[in-house]
Parts: structure tokens; sequence; C-alpha cells
């Protein structure tokens, strides 16, 4: 799979397989996630050894037999103490750090930095030892070791210490706080995350703001600049063919066309997650029928999201919130034969994918986000010569500034001028913006991301 002789280890929080008992035989299946869909197909019938958190009772009982070979791959789970993966997960990865890196606290209420969460802190830090613990243990003699996240930012020193053979690379998938954000975590929690992060031999990130964002944040803590580099994943154009090839994905598509009849359609697909900016969407398509009284009844909203990390209660609030604003949005504007705004809540990928397929405009907002897939995902498979309204936020947006309609995510007059201005596109320009998002969509594949890695660990092996 790579141009290096090195074997590789891969670690990350969620892994690539997750695993069920039934009676009293495991069963594995395909992880979920955007990182496992990327990469699982490279690592699938090669060497590779994927490292990653029991997550479930079936991840658990499968931690208790070592090496697991299935699917084709060789995953080793790690079963943490739930008060300390609790902890770590909740209250450090997301309450903490995906707040800090995507900007979204709102810091006249959060965090609250008390005892609670210096017991966290120490629990997140156990929870990346229990992972430098079974690496050192685990990993081949001179290994590339490809660390996932801010799930497992301290492994770098860890491992230096353990097994100065390995060669470690740090990858970010989200953005990267600057020293603004920064200064709101505790002095000394910052100083180690960052250390930890810069003990790897390189740290990674999707786009060149959120590796310029890690360079200030640990110029300002720790005074010295660590080696970087800058490698955008990309969709497999391959699997998401497999899945809109698909009886299943077919079946949605007819209930669409059946559905829409001859109005156009609006789509987003995300997580119901907070940086993906779901209320300012809806309040753009709002604004857009405020202006627009032609545009009333012909166009169609769908909105799919799946919930994510309910346990957090910014996350069930933002859902509630986005359901009671459809609500009044659909309230203002529908007519008996017409609803402007379905929001769809299934966790159905093949759905998601035949959405992907018939949409005349994808919007993409996010507030920031480390890259975003479904911005290229939804060009590769879509058949109508939709266009694209996307973020300036998005990392992804770097690749795509000339072939999309470029929005400010906080700005409701924009997105909405933006939705209007690709529904009004004549048949000859869609298809002239279509074919140029093409190629973009097609420039880089997960093979492109995965070598950037090697080839960048191959630089600095010692
Ligand atoms: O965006 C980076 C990422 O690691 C994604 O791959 C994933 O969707 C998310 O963050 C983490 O999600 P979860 O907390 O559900 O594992």
């Amino acid at each position: 799979m790579a141009s290096v002789t090195s074997p590789i280890v891969l670690v990350s929080n969620r892994g690539p397989l997750s695993f069920n008992e039934d009676s009293g035989r495991l069963v594995a299946k395909r992880g979920a996630g955007g990182l496992v869909s990327g990469l699982g197909p490279l690592v699938v019938d090669t060497d590779t050894m994927w490292i990653a958190a029991a997550l479930s009772d079936g991840d658990r009982a499968a931690a208790a037999e070592g090496i697991i070979e299935a699917e084709g791959m060789r995953v080793r789970t790690l079963a943490i103490d739930p008060t300390v993966l609790r902890q770590a997960y909740d209250v450090i990865c997301n309450a903490t750090l995906w707040f800090l890196h995507h900007g979204l606290h709102d810091l006249s209420r959060r965090p609250l930095i008390d005892e609670g969460w210096r017991q966290a802190w120490d629990s997140y830090r156990a929870y990346n030892k229990a992972f430098a613990a079974v690496v050192a243990a685990d990993a081949p003699a001179d290994a590339t070791v490809l660390v996932q996240d801010y799930h497992l930012a301290l492994l770098g020193p860890m491992l230096r210490e353990t097994r100065p053979d390995i060669t470690s690379v740090h990858f970010s998938h989200t953005p990267f706080a600057p020293p603004m954000q920064m200064r709101v975590m505790p002095h000394d929690a910052a100083a180690e995350l960052l250390e930890g992060m810069a003990g790897h031999d390189l740290c990674g990130f999707h786009s060149t703001r959120w590796s310029a964002d890690f360079t200030a944040s640990c110029e300002d803590v720790l005074g010295r600049t660590p080696a970087t580099f800058v490698a955008p994943l990309a969709p497999d154009p391959g699997d998401l063919n497999a899945v809109a090839s698909g009886a299943a994905c077919q079946a949605a598509v007819d209930e669409i066309h059946q559905h829409l009849g001859d109005r156009q359609l609006i789509v987003r697909v995300d997580r119901v997650e907070l940086s993906k900016n779901l209320l300012r969407g809806f309040r753009a398509f709002d604004q857009l029928l405020r202006d627009r009284a032609d545009l009333r009844g012909t166009v169609i909203f769908r909105a799919l999201g799946y919930p994510s990390r309910e346990g957090l209660t910014e996350y069930l609030a933002y859902r509630q919130e986005a359901e009671a604003l459809v609500d009044v949005i659909n309230r203002r504007w529908a007519t008996d034969d017409w609803t402007p705004i379905e929001l769809d809540l299934r966790d159905d990928f093949p759905r998601a994918v035949a959405h992907l397929r018939c949409y005349d405009v994808l919007l993409v907002n996010p507030i920031r986000d480390g890259l975003n897939l479904v911005a290229k995902e939804g060009p590769l498979v879509n058949e109508r010569n939709g266009s694209v309204v996307l973020s300036r936020e998005a990392g992804i947006h770097d690749e795509m500034a000339d072939v999309v309609l470029s929005v400010n995510p906080f700005d409701i007059t924009e997105q909405a001028a933006a939705l209007g201005a690709a529904l009004d596109r004549s048949a000859s320009e869609q298809a002239t913006a279509a074919a140029a998002l093409d190629i973009v969509a097609r420039a880089r594949t997960p093979k492109d991301w995965l070598d950037d890695q090697l080839a960048a660990a191959d630089s600095v092996r010692r």
C-alpha cells in the first residue's frame, strides 16, 4: 500500500471494525465515520495494524482476544476503564478540544475549568498512556505509526521514550485552535497538549490555515515551531459509486423524483453537529423565500442529519433548536402541497447518497471544518449538474474556491443570495460549473493522502 518498507500502524479512537457478540461468537462489521470509509479500503489485505479504543461491550470482548483479523483487516481494540474513557472522550475530546479547535465555546458560560475538568484531564492523559503502551508493545520494529486526531495528542513523547525506533506522525482532521483560543485552556494543560503533538516526528493538517494556527499556538505557548505538513484527504469515488449504484440508493432516488416533480432541490448532509451550522442554513433559506416570492413553492430543502454526541447537552439542545426552527419556517411558508424544509434525522447512508445524486444545490456551510468530504462527495455522484455553495471556513475550500459559490458561514444574507444564484443558473451555466467541480472532486484520492503521510514520515526518519 505504501512506498516505504517500514511497517505501518494506524492509531485512532474510533476503529475500522465494531464488534457484536452473537451466541458467544464475536461478529465484526465495518465501523462508522469518515476516517474508516476513507482509509479502510487502503489497509484491507495489507499487514497494517489498526489500534483503536473499545467503544462497546462487543469491542471490549474483542479486546480480550488481542489482534483480530477480520474483513481483511488486522485490528487491536483497547479496553480502557469506562470512567477514564468517558471523561477523556466527553469532557476533554468533545466538550473541550472539539469546541476549542472549531471556535464553538460560548465563552461567557463555557468551558468550566474546575476540579472535575482537571480530573478529566488526568483521564485524557491516562487514555493516551494506555494507547502508547499498546503501540509500544505491538508495533513492529522501525514502524511508522500514524496517529489520528485530537483524541490522541499526547502519544508522541510517550512513544519516543519507550520506542525510539518508531517514526510517529500525528494527523489532525479538525481545524486547530489559534493562540487566542488555546489561551482558554489552563496553561499547563495547553503546554502538555502542544508538547504532546510536537513530540511526534511530524504533525499533519488538511489546510495550511490549520497548520499555521497550530504553529502560532506552539510559538505562543512553547516558544518553538514543530515540523508540520499539509495533506488534504479526499473521498474514494469507487466506494461512493458502489453505494450510489446499489438498490437501496436507487429506491431512495425514485422516491425523491416522485416527491419533487418539477421542483428544484437543495440538499445538505451532515452530522447534527454545532460546527455544521444547520441553523444559519435554515435561516438563509427562510431569507431566500422572503426575498424571492417567485421561488415559493418551486424548491424543497432537504436536510439530512444523523444525530451525534447526544450525551452532551449542547448537542441535544442544538437538535431541538434545529427542529423548532424548521417548524417555524415551515409554518410561515408551507402551502397545502408544499413543505419548504424537510429535516430527516435517519442514519441511512444510501439515502444520503441518493440525495447527493439528486440535488440542484448542495449547501455545505460549516462555521469551521477541518476538511468536509461531503463537498466533494456530492459532485462525484450528482446527476443533475448541481451547484455547490461552500463555506470559506471549510478546509476543503482551499481546493474548491474556483468551482463553488463561496460564502461566509455567519452571513445569512450572503448565503441566501448564493442559494438564489445557484437556483437561477441556466442549463449551460450548470453544465460548465458541474464539469469544473467534477475535475476538482477527482483530483485526489485517499491513497494520495496516505502516501503524503508516508512520504512525510520518510523525510524525517531518524
Ligand atoms: O472530523 C474529524 C473526526 O475525527 C471525524 O472523522 C469524525 O466524524 C469526528 O471527528 C469524530 O466523531 P466521533 O466523536 O463520533 O468519533
